[in-house]
């Protein structure tokens, strides 16, 4: 006897919030040399005997060449760029306030809500992924869950640059088997908060901003489609993870009972650039073509990749990879530039700024891919 079809579930809405605030990479540079000159004064002698490393002053023009930002969003500025700070100034909430976590959530789902034509009240799941969690308990999303006035259960979770695709994953699970009919998932990227501002390889890196989506069954779908938007029918979803230590945060709840005391910039965001590079692709193109094969798509005709937002050059790469040619910014948009790597958000940020314009059929596949390492894919077709 043949497999049953698999219940049919559509992405319905999406939003988007960018902070007020931005950095250029002049503004970032500036504020870096002048930390990294004090830096080196304050430690002339023990630079000069062999003992401490001098830190390397940071160049505008290389982050452009490298990378494809020009700039970046941040929750709070003036502290990123004190020299004697270099981490966003957030006042301390009492319990009874909103988190700021939260506070970034909201206005991106409400934009989703209204997208799929739904209310708070309608969703009985909410997904927050993200590559760093605000605090340990009570989970972020169950106060977001009490904020929307919405029902059902909610957790956070975290597969770094990954957790959007990955609670995208857990949302199609949820709502083919059952266990949710609306589910909210929900990406806040608070970046500045664990990037590493005191060193010319990582200051330059991300950005902050916080992305959400609603997905349902088709069947019970409000949204039908005929919006700018659309509706988004998810044709398969696609994980993947293999491990490795290129990029790593040790930051975590046993820091304080470790023996030794850790580097300060072992708890913040650290890579090996150049390896993450030449291993990530690969995985990327194999993990893409694969999925495609899977669902029976040729890639020639997917209409637009929208892919994680790390790094131009290894965007087209991988794009190349599928392909087998460059694609242009229409094939697979960039919002790099602009927002600099948001981490999980940045492919749901290309996708919601970049879909109104395709037609009804038109394929698509949304990726991410980052630390773990991790891949994820959802192949898409427009209602
Ligand atoms: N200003 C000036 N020089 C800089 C610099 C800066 N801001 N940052 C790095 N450099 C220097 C390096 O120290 C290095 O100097 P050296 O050759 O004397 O050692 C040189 O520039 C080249 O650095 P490298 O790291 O090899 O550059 P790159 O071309 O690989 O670009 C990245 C760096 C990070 C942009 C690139 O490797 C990348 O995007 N990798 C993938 C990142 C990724 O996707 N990570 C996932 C995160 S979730």
């Amino acid at each position: 006897m043949a497999a049953p079809l698999p219940v049919s579930v559509s992405i319905t809405g999406t939003g988007l919030f960018t902070p007020s605030e931005s950095i250029s990479n002049a503004e970032l540079a500036a504020s870096l040399t002048a930390s990294v000159e004090k830096y080196n004064a304050d430690h002339a002698d023990e630079i000069a005997a062999g003992t401490v490393e001098a830190r390397a002053l940071p160049d505008e023009e290389f982050i452009e060449k490298a990378s494809g930002i020009s700039s970046r969003f941040v929750v709070e500025k003036s502290g990123v760029l004190d020299p004697d700070r270099m981490r966003p100034h957030l006042p301390t909430r009492s319990e009874d306030e909103l988190s700021v976590t939260a506070e970034m959530a909201l206005p991106a789902i409400r934009e989703a809500l209204v997208q799929a034509g739904r209310t708070g009240a309608d969703v009985d799941a909410v997904i927050l992924g993200a590559s760093n969690l605000q605090r340990a308990y009570p989970a972020v999303a169950i106060e977001i869950q009490d904020a929307l006035g919405a029902g059902g259960w909610a957790f956070d979770m975290n597969v770094a640059c990954s957790s959007a695709t990955f609670s995208i994953q857990s949302a199609v699970d949820a709502l083919r088997n059952g266990t949710a009919s609306c589910v909210v998932v929900v990406n806040p990227e608070i970046t500045s908060g664990h990037n590493n501002f005191e060193l010319r390889d990582h200051h330059f890196i991300f950005g902050d901003a916080c992305t959400a989506l609603v997905l349902e069954r088709t069947d019970d779908a409000v949204n039908d489609g005929s919006g700018d938007h659309g509706r988004w029918d998810v044709l398969g979803t696609k994980l993947a993870t293999q491990f490795s230590n290129n990029i790593r945060n040790d930051f975590g709840f046993l820091n304080e009972s470790e023996d030794d005391p850790r580097d300060p910039h072992e708890l913040v965001f650290r890579q090996n650039g150049q390896s993450v590079f030449k291993e990530v692709c690969p995985l990327v193109v194999q993990h893409i073509s694969g999925h495609l094969e899977e669902v029976e798509v040729a890639a020639p005709d997917v209409r637009r990749f929208w892919l994680h937002q790390a790094n131009l050059k290894m965007n087209q790469l991988i794009a190349k990879g599928v392909l087998g040619r460059v694609p242009d910014t229409d094939e697979a948009p960039v919002i790099l530039d602009e927002y600099a790597n948001t981490s999980s958000a940045g492919s749901v940020i290309a996708f919601h700024k970049h879909r109104a314009d395709l037609d009804a059929g038109d394929l698509g596949v949304i990726c991410s891919f980052g630390a773990g390492y991790s891949v994820g894919s959802i192949v898409v077709r427009r209602a």
